[in-house]
């Protein structure tokens, strides 16, 4: 991938003898300015993850895991304090199970430690939390290798033109610490020269589609914008080969909760009999949910709805408002598309079905992994 001026991850970690060093790119300010913050403080941490400073599932697990360490860094000597950092990072954000699963790792590599010192247990932290990104990172590669196959074989059937595949929100490498989960195929398919070009939808009302469409272009992979609502369309005219989209959670029955707007072009694809692979790391997974009805559904600030935000003429992060408070405003940040509409799960282990009994092994290959 040849990316111009471009960082390649949504963080920045250091260790000096001045102590542990993160700072993350601001996806607020984003694809218009890139301004990196220093998270110095469990706050920090938390407010970056509520505001969406950083957002992907993958990233607020990640980030979640060294909000533990900034935490024990302010209460080194106290040991009652990771349950309470641990349940204030919890509560950021309902939906991504990436968040609790960082969470309890962190927090249970600590407890089997309970001979170290304040410092040392610190350093505990931040070591497990560099673990979970460098894995992440790992796990996104894997992912890229099997999507990839996948992607060929789709080709194959039709070597005349360029794959035309359809993404939702984004699930690159802004959502992750490496690659990205649905992008990762996408990026490995251009970088082997395969002709992709990738519909890219808006993703209403946070726009996290103009963040896929500013790393596809920095990765100079051929790509269209196009509105939510223009998905059906493309889909059902024929424009389109296969779908892929990152996930939040994925229920034991294999139902997916990912981006609002994800359920829609899962239903259009599954009429025009059209692959719909969904990418992501075992740790997405979630057998405490039964299925998709035991995923809880974050609902969003309507003032996501009331404002549009983009910069001004002379380059000033800028919002309008569209309607005024009198309206009543739903906004669910997330839906679930139904495992039956799901191709297959590309994960770090290999493509498998969204089905139980193939999700419990993959369950099974993560815990091992974790031990
Ligand atoms: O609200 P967001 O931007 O955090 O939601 C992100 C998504 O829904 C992504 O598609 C999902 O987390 C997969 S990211 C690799």
């Amino acid at each position: 991938m040849s990316h111009s001026q471009t960082p390649l991850s949504p963080l920045r970690r250091s260790r000096s003898a001045a102590g542990e060093r993160l700072e993350i790119l601001d996806q607020t300010l984003l694809p218009w300015r890139k301004e990196w913050r220093p998270l110095t403080t469990l706050a920090d941490a938390e407010h970056a993850i509520l505001t969406m400073q950083v957002r992907g599932a993958p990233l607020i697990g990640v980030i979640a895991a060294y909000g533990v360490a900034l935490g024990l860094q302010e209460h080194d000597d106290d040991a009652g304090v990771l349950n309470a950092i641990s349940a204030r990072l919890a509560a950021t954000r309902p939906t991504a199970v990436n968040l609790g699963w960082a969470l309890t790792r962190v927090c249970e590599h600590l407890r089997a430690l309970p001979e170290l010192t304040g410092q040392q247990r610190i350093n505990a932290a931040w070591r497990e939390a560099d673990a979970i990104a460098a894995e992440d990172a790992d796990n996104n590669g894997a992912i890229g290798a099997h999507g990839l196959k996948l992607l060929q074989a789709i080709r194959n059937s039709h070597p005349d033109r360029p794959l035309q595949l359809m993404t939702h929100c984004n699930a690159g490498w802004l959502a992750t610490a490496g690659h990205g989960t649905a992008l990762a195929p996408i990026y490995a398919a251009h970088q082997a020269g395969l002709p992709v070009h990738v519909w890219v939808s808006e993703t209403r009302p946070r726009n996290q589609g103009l963040l896929t469409a500013w790393e596809l272009m920095e990765a100079g992979v051929p790509h269209t914008l196009m509105t939510d609502n223009a998905a059906g369309l493309l889909i059902l005219q024929g424009r389109v080969d296969a779908l892929i989209v990152g996930a939040d959670r994925i229920a034991a029955n294999g139902d997916v909760a990912n981006k609002v707007g994800t359920c829609l072009k899962a239903l259009a694809a599954a009429h025009q009999c059209l692959p719909f692979y969904v990418a992501a790391p075992s740790s997405t997974l979630d057998f405490n949910a039964a299925s998709g009805n035991d995923i809880p559904i974050e609902t969003r600030s309507a003032d996501e709805l009331r404002f549009v935000a983009g910069v001004d003429r002379q380059h000033q992060a800028s919002r309008l408002r569209q309607i005024d408070e009198g309206h009543s405003v739903y906004n669910p940040g997330f839906d679930i598309t139904p495992a039956a509409l799901v191709t297959a799960i590309i994960t770090e282990h290999g493509v498998i079905p969204a089905r139980e009994p193939a999700l419990a092994r993959l369950l099974r290959a993560q815990v091992s992994e974790d031990r």
